[in-house]
Order: structure tokens, then C-alpha cells, then sequence
């Protein structure tokens, strides 16, 4: 971005990519599906690709099926089968947690998973315990790390209590449960995330809940579906940070999804003082989505408290960088989980705020931020190959007056391929004018 360009408003309409989440949940149920569902508005990023193509090496055909759609032949809840090959999960989490659940319970098949130089360092014990206490057959690596061994059969069901906050761990058991000889419960130490829980109601699973325990009735297929990935609130949220690191910003951002356990962030922003809208309410297969919009405004400092950390456990690096420029100072805590994320979040954040001038002090579990930074850039950030932290690399270039430069931009391209070149694009708009 050329210093004419970087410092001007952000002004105008960006649809974001389908939600990362919903994304890899539809293509699992779909995979395990009895016959053809649809997928709309799957997100091109890396991380739902490697679900598709894990899905595809064992067996389910994924193909387009018309602009933004692509079609599953499901192949049935015991039909996917071990390709002899590693499955490669690439940078995912998600996906090697979920299969873990997914493939767990298909008797006779052997699929081993794994994942790039970041996923293959991230605890999987979490998600090998709960589904042993199921009678899985699953083996980690020392120290609990990819690659994981699974040996198909047919699981018991039975009662997990959950150790960890993690909408993964949560759902991988419930993905286990679907094909178990009697009931599965979860019981959640903390509510997270409900997509899997939404999305199994929306298909008519027998799934209640009683409290903080989910109990699943086991089926003998799952349906197929015609699933509508909303967009992906933690792609919104760069866009949110965008307007309100550049005076003069105003962006609308429509068919976000507004699930309560990932929209904290919006909560935070709004007791900095952001001016944030919500309009166009609508239920899309069970997850609530609107319009977001939301305007430059000055922020002041907050302190994020464990309790609120898992429904915005994904923005709050981002909303780090913002506290850094907050009137005030700022205290981020209970946050723990974010060092065993695709980085060290907790560390990768600190060195590029650190590097960008701002004061920060690193704690096991987050951050305490000094506020009244103005982003200064003329570095090179870091990454870690982390998606998250070299979005905000990219909102600190965009909102430097000196170039940051990323050592590893293609990290991007994990959730939010094209991000970069939209947010230039939103600041040369008399460019644009000018194309053909
Ligand atoms: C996710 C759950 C969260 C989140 C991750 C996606 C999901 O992880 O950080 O990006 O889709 O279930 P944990 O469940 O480990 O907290």
C-alpha cells in the first residue's frame, strides 16, 4: 500500500467469507451425510479447504455446483473410509479435531491425521481423552501432539465432563456420539460456541440439552442439507478494527453471523465506545446473522475478564492491537488458551505491538496494555505463519504511516483470502473509477 493510499477512510460494502467455523462443520455432516447436500458460501481459505480435502481422501466427492456452491455426495455415517495416506489438516485445528470425533466410530477403518509445522505442535489430548472415555481407539504423538492414530470401532457413548473451555473438544465428542451404541453427554465447564449443537437441530438430530449437558440420542443416518454459511464474524472483526483505526470510516458489512458466542467482541468494542449497528436480522439455518455497521470513533481502555474470553477468544488479539490506541489503558486476562493457537498468541501479539511502538506487558494468560498509541509502523512483522496475528500486521500497515511488512503474507489466505487487496481497494475508490 503506497503512503497516498494507506492513511485514507474506509468507506463502502465488503461481504465477508463464509463463517471458518459453520464451514468445516458443513462439509463433516455433509461428508457423513446419507446422499447430496449443498454448501453455500463456503469460505475459500486455506483451513476450510483442508477439512474439503481430508473429507475428499476419505472417500465423499465434493464438487462446484454453481457460482459460490459446491456439492457433497455424502457417503453415510459409516462410509468414510481410511485412505492409507496421512490426512493433512494443513494449519487447521478445527479439522484435525473434529475428524477426530468424525472418524472415530467407523469400525474397521485406520486413518492417521496430521498438519503443517503449526498444527503438529498443538495438544490433542484433549480431544484423545474425552473420545477414549467413548471406547475410541486413538493415539497421540509424545506429548499428546499430531500426528493422531485412530482405530475405527464402534464407540459406546457415555458421559464426558469437559476439562477445557473448546467448542472443538465439545464437538468432536458429539460428532463421535452420532454413531455410538447409546446416549453421548457433554457436559460444557464453560458455554462456547454452538454451531454443531445449531446445526444438529437444524437437522432434526436428537440432540437436548438440560443446563450445561448436551445428550445425543444416537442416529442411524444424519439427512442431507442445503447448508447457508453466513459470513464469518471473525473476518468482520478486521473490518470493524479497520474503520475504527482510520478517522472518516464507515463500513457496512451484510449476512454476518451474530451467534452470541462469537460476536464478544462487538460487546467489548462497544464499551471502548464503539459505534456499532446491527440491522437486517435474519435466522439462517439456525444462527442468527444481520448487517453490521460501524464508524470511526475514538475508543477508551477496558478490561476483558476471563468469563467473557471464549466468546471472543479469536478477536482478542485484535482487540489487543485496538487497546493499544484506546484512551486508557487496558487489561486482557483469563486468556490462557491463546498461547497453544496457531502461535503463541499471547507472545506473537506482544512482539508485534512492542515492535510497533506500543507498551505491553506480557502475563501467562494476556496482556496489560497502555493506551494512547498511534500506529507508527517501518518494521517487519513477524507472523509466526499465524493467520490472526499477520491480519493485524496488515490493519497496523494499513493504519501506519510508515509500510509494515509481513514475512509471511500468504498466512492470510487461511481465513481471509483477498483481505489485503480489498482493503486497498477500499481506499483507492478514485482508482477504481478509472478501471475499464
Ligand atoms: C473453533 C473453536 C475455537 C476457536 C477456533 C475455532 C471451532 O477453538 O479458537 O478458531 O470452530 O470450534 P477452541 O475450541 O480450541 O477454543
Amino acid at each position: 500500500m503506497t503512503m497516498t493510499t494507506r492513511m485514507r477512510p474506509l468507506r463502502g460494502q465488503v461481504t465477508v467469507p463464509g463463517d471458518k467455523s459453520i464451514g468445516h462443520r458443513a462439509c463433516m455432516l455433509a461428508a457423513i451425510g446419507t446422499g447430496a447436500s449443498e454448501i453455500i458460501g463456503l469460505s475459500g481459505g486455506g483451513d476450510n479447504q483442508s477439512t474439503r480435502h481430508c473429507l475428499s481422501a476419505a472417500g465423499a466427492t465434493f464438487e462446484s455446483g454453481g457460482a459460490n456452491v459446491v456439492r457433497v455426495e455424502g457417503r453415510g455415517l459409516r462410509g468414510l473410509r481410511g485412505p492409507g495416506d496421512p490426512l493433512d489438516c494443513g494449519n487447521s485445528g478445527t479439522t484435525l479435531r473434529l475428524l477426530m470425533g468424525l472418524l472415530a466410530g467407523i469400525p474397521g477403518e485406520s486413518f492417521t491425521l496430521t498438519g503443517d509445522a503449526s498444527l503438529v505442535r498443538r495438544p490433542m489430548e484433549r480431544v484423545a481423552a474425552p473420545l477414549r472415555r467413548l471406547g475410541a481407539d486413538v493415539v497421540t504423538a509424545p506429548g499428546g501432539r499430531p500426528p493422531v492414530g485412530l482405530r475405527g470401532v464402534t464407540l459406546t457413548g457415555g458421559r464426558v465432563v469437559g476439562a477445557v473451555a473448546s467448542a472443538q473438544v465439545k464437538s468432536a465428542v458429539l460428532l463421535a456420539g452420532l454413531g455410538a451404541r447409546s446416549e453421548t453427554t457433554y457436559v460444557e465447564p464453560i458455554a462456547t460456541r454452538d454451531h454443531t449443537e445449531r446445526m444438529f437441530v437444524a437437522l432434526g438430530l436428537p440432540l437436548v440439552r438440560v443446563g450445561d449437558a448436551w445428550t445425543l440420542t444416537p442416529v442411524d443416518r444424519v439427512p442431507p442439507h442445503r447448508w447457508s454459511i453466513p459470513g464469518d464474524p471473525s473476518s468482520a472483526a478486521f473490518w470493524c478494527a479497520a474503520a475504527l483505526l482510520t478517522p472518516g470510516s464507515e463500513l457496512t458489512l451484510p449476512g454476518v453471523c451474530l451467534n452470541p458466542g462469537r460476536t464478544g467482541f462487538l460487546r467489548v468494542l462497544e464499551r471502548m465506545g464503539a459505534e456499532i449497528g446491527v440491522e437486517d436480522p435474519k435466522m439462517i439455518d439456525g444462527e442468527p446473522t444481520g448487517t453490521l455497521t460501524v464508524r470511526y470513533g475514538p475508543l477508551r481502555g477496558t478490561t476483558v475478564t476471563p468469563d467473557e474470553v471464549p466468546d471472543c477468544i479469536d478477536e482478542l488479539p485484535l482487540l489487543a492491537l485496538l487497546a493499544t490506541t484506546a484512551d486508557g489503558s487496558s487489561e486482557i486476562r483469563g486468556a490462557g488458551e491463546l498461547a497453544v493457537k496457531e502461535s503463541d498468541r499471547i507472545a506473537a501479539m506482544a512482539a508485534l505491538l512492542r515492535a510497533d511502538g506500543a507498551h505491553v506487558e506480557v502475563h501467562a494468560d494476556g496482556w496489560t496494555l497502555a493506551g494512547g498509541h498511534r500506529p507508527m509502523g517501518g518494521f517487519i512483522a513477524r507472523t509466526h505463519g499465524d493467520h490472526r496475528v499477520a491480519l493485524c500486521a496488515a490493519l497496523l500497515d494499513a493504519a501506519a504511516p510508515a509500510p509494515v511488512v509481513l514475512d509471511a503474507p500468504e498466512a492470510i489466505d487461511v481465513s481471509y483470502p483477498g483481505f489485503v487487496r480489498a482493503l486497498a481497494d477500499l481506499r483507492t475508490p478514485s482508482a477504481r473509477l478509472r478501471d475499464p
